[in-house]
């Protein structure tokens, strides 16, 4: 007798499901794994083999599996129909309207498919909470399903996602942890084991962790949390170095050589960017005001408050260096995208430095690898004031001075005497992530200004 293929589902097909869902489809050749999303130009890019996001190892990784084990649909209701476990992993911003504006989760997505799951299942289901959700999320989806017409049975587990963007692939292959929460009850544990089968394929059974449900929805909140509040730590520092002539790179090297602290996430920056750091932060701000618990909402508050006034210093000083005015002045703007070897720009800080800069008449001329289709959609209200260059040597012809603000390896590399040649004197370099070789840079006639570290500026 044979037995009936499993059907794994994800709802979203975005930077979370689209390669989770690769990478379980090629560990786990026996599932079939659907991916839908409502959002039919994106569908299209995954079906074809070009995901709609640029990952490196991931057009790979899709073609391994892709119309073997791994589909991709608009059709929502007939993939949940099909469904045996669904991830949930449709986008969770932070709402702009009414009650906790700017900064509460915006449900509405999370919600509606949490309806359509209840309309359309046909056999008990096990729904798999993959987005970021506030702290008993889990309990208002239980609710909801709880009401099935078709008599069908749910359970609901947290399994927060972990990757970052740039290294999803390598983070999906090789997880620190996978994190499972469930509940303590016959069907709670029988849920948790079948997900545990799953990522088993793959990961160290040591490294699957299992907790119950609001830890592993906190947990999610709190690792993100700590992470950017040790990037907001060390930019709160570099902002002492550059009152002192301490330098954040030594200090950043001395105290990471502490075994307790550790040295990764100590990159003094222009600032963190991405999707997720500043919304999950303020969700957990949210949550904290919500139970009474304004010290500690103040607490993790000053981590994004201290994002913000590093952005703002480091356009502060561009215009303060440049003679107190960039009006009608060139700037290259080297990247666009929130981090190095990804194209998302959503929260990227190469994106507030170019508002700030066009605020003060600058020209601003971004270019980037991956993230300049993305840019120009996202600064298209600015008409001409703005501009878009492929290619870095032709966005710096003609600039006052570049604006370094994503560590893209390319722009390490660059021939900067020719850069030098073409450019108005003096010329300016202002790096924001401290990957350039300031020596270098200053010895070819270049002004430099790193964040954390003395200018090097010529008489
Ligand atoms: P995304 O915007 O790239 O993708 C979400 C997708 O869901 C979109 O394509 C959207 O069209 C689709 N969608 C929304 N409502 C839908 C519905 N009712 N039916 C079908 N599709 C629907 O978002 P993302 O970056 O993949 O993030 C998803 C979640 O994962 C968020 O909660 C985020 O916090 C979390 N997360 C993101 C990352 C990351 O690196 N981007 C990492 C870890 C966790
Ligand atoms: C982050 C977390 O690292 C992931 O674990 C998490 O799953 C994800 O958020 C999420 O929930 O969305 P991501 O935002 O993709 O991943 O990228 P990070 O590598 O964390 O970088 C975030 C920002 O911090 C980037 O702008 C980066 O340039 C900046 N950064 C990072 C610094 O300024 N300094 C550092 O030392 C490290």
């Amino acid at each position: 007798m044979g037995m009936r293929t499993k059907t794994i589902l994800c709802i979203g097909a975005g930077y979370v499901g689209g390669p989770t869902m690769a990478m379980v489809a090629r560990q786990c050749p026996e599932y079939r794994v659907l991916v839908v999303d409502v959002d039919a130009a994106r569908v299209h890019a995954w079906q074809s083999g070009e995901p709609p996001i640029y990952e490196p190892g991931l057009k790979e990784l899709v073609a391994v599996s892709l119309n073997r084990n791994l589909f991709f649909s608009t059709d929502v209701a007939a993939g949940i129909a099909e469904a045996d476990i669904i991830f949930v992993s449709v986008n969770t911003p932070t709402k702009t309207f009414g009650r906790g504006a700017g900064r509460a989760a915006d449900l509405q997505y999370w919600e509606k498919t949490a309806r359509q799951i209840l309309a359309h299942a046909r056999r008990d289901v096990i729904v798999v909470e993959k987005s970021t959700l506030p702290v008993r999320t889990a309990e208002a989806m239980e609710r909801i399903l709880r009401d099935s017409p078709a008599d069908v049975g749910f359970e609901v587990l947290s399994n927060p996602e972990f990757l970052a963007e740039g290294t999803a692939v390598r983070d999906l292959e090789n997880p620190d942890r996978v994190l499972i929460g469930g509940h303590d009850s016959a069907s709670g544990r029988r849920a948790i084991e079948a997900l545990i089968e799953i990522y088993a394929h793959w990961v160290p059974r040591e490294r699957i962790l299992t907790t119950n449900v609001w830890s592993s929805e906190l947990s999610k909140l709190a690792a993100n949390a700590f992470l950017a509040q040790r990037i907001s730590s060390i930019n709160s520092l570099s902002a002492i170095c550059e009152a002192t002539e301490a330098n954040i790179s030594e200090v950043s090297r001395a105290i990471g050589m502490d075994s307790r602290i550790g040295p990764r996430f100590l990159n003094a920056s222009v600032g963190f960017g991405g999707s997720c750091f500043k919304k999950d932060i303020l969700n957990l701000v949210y949550l904290c005001d919500h139970y009474g618990l304004g010290e500690v909402a103040r607490y993790w508050e000053q981590v994004v408050l201290m994002n913000e006034y590093q952005e703002d210093r480091f356009v502060r000083k561009i215009v303060a260096t440049m003679f107190n005015t960039v009006a009608g002045k060139r700037i290259a703007i080297f990247g666009a995208s929130f981090k190095a070897d990804t194209g998302d720009i959503r929260e990227s800080p190469a994106l507030r430095v170019c508002h700030a800069l066009i605020e003060e008449r600058a020209i601003v001329v971004v270019t980037d690898p991956q993230g300049l289709l993305n840019a120009r959609r996202e600064l298209a209200i600015y008409g001409d004031r703005v501009l878009f260059e492929d290619d870095p040597y032709a966005a710096a012809c003609g600039a006052h001075a570049i604006a370094l603000v994503t560590e893209w390896e390319s722009f390490r590399t660059l021939d900067y005497q020719r850069i030098y040649a073409k450019m108005e004197k003096p010329a300016f370099v202002f790096d924001g992530r401290n990957c350039l070789d300031h020596a270098a840079l200053y010895a070819l006639g270049f002004n430099v200004l790193p964040v954390g570290q003395k200018s090097l500026i010529h008489q």
